[in-house]
């Protein structure tokens, strides 16, 4: 969905993710809640991009189900990532990805990516890097006594275990240089500071928000959801710029073009 709004796509305000989650309930035992589709699932698409992505990969089902009501991809393959990518060598002019840090077997993920580019083309990475655990290591290491570990739990909600593999921007940079990759730009996504907001905002209420929502009657739900956007617009709209900070602090998330060397 995220892809589809970026290359100029647009949902009615009747229609988000929220309507197709499950496990709300066991929010905090990590399960991942947007793993689900429901028979009512059904996009409300009010524009459509110019443009269309070839193929879509993700190891979860659901999620490739709703990617195709989306009608933007014109194949979809469920596929493990530790696993050889199915496609032929040099096929893609671009590939996207912002699942590389998931994957255990990151190396040969890598060199992956690399095979499957055309010589002339370029990748898209999205690394979250070793700072994203600077504020949960801070809470961990500094806090524990003061706030007491169910209230960094909750804010951590498994991820310290979750991310498979996290390394610093050099290292990175070394593991895209071992696949073969020259990187010839890199910027960051997010700051500390959005990574804050992620972490303490909606986050933990997020499952009791999508239950009461979905409670509702559908006008109603649209009424009141105007009314938020209205006031988010405005509240977040000036911390949109990649760079926004309130401290001087590495970014946790740097994209990095590559192209084959
Ligand atoms: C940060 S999410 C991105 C989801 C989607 N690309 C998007 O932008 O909305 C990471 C995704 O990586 C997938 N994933 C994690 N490990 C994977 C693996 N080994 N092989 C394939 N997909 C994997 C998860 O299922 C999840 O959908």
């Amino acid at each position: 969905m995220f892809s589809f709004l970026l290359a100029g796509g647009d949902f009615g305000t009747e229609f988000d993710i929220f309507g197709a989650t499950e496990n709300l309930d066991n929010f905090f035992q990590n399960k991942d809640i947007y793993n689900a589709t429901s028979e009512d699932y059904s996009p409300v698409i009010r524009d459509r991009p110019d443009r269309r992505i070839t193929v879509g990969t993700d190891w979860k089902q659901p999620l490739l189900d709703k990617a195709a009501e989306l009608d933007f991809y014109d194949e979809l393959h469920q596929h493990d990532n530790n696993q050889p990518l199915p496609f032929e060598d040099n096929r893609f002019k671009t590939v996207f990805s912002n699942s590389v840090y998931w994957v255990e077997n990151v190396e040969l993920h890598l060199d992956e990516i690399a095979r499957v580019l055309a010589d002339d083309g370029q990748g898209h990475l999205v690394l979250k890097n070793t700072n994203v655990r600077n504020f949960l290591n801070t809470l961990w290491n500094q806090w524990e006594d003061e706030l007491g570990n169910e209230f960094i739990e909750m804010i951590d909600r498994g991820r310290s275990d979750h991310y498979a593999h996290l390394y610093t921007p050099e290292e990175w940079e070394e593991k895209l240089e071992a696949a073969g990759l020259d990187i010839v730009q890199q910027r960051a996504t997010v700051t500390q500071a959005h990574s804050r907001m992620w972490d303490i905002g909606l986050r933990p209420i997020s499952p009791y928000l999508i239950r009461m929502a979905y409670s509702m009657p559908k006008d109603q739900r649209v009424e009141l959801k105007e009314d938020w956007i209205e006031t988010w617009y405005k509240m977040l709209e000036p911390l949109c710029s990649p760079t926004w900070d309130y401290s001087d602090r590495p970014s946790p998330e740097i994209v990095y073009t590559v192209t084959p060397k």
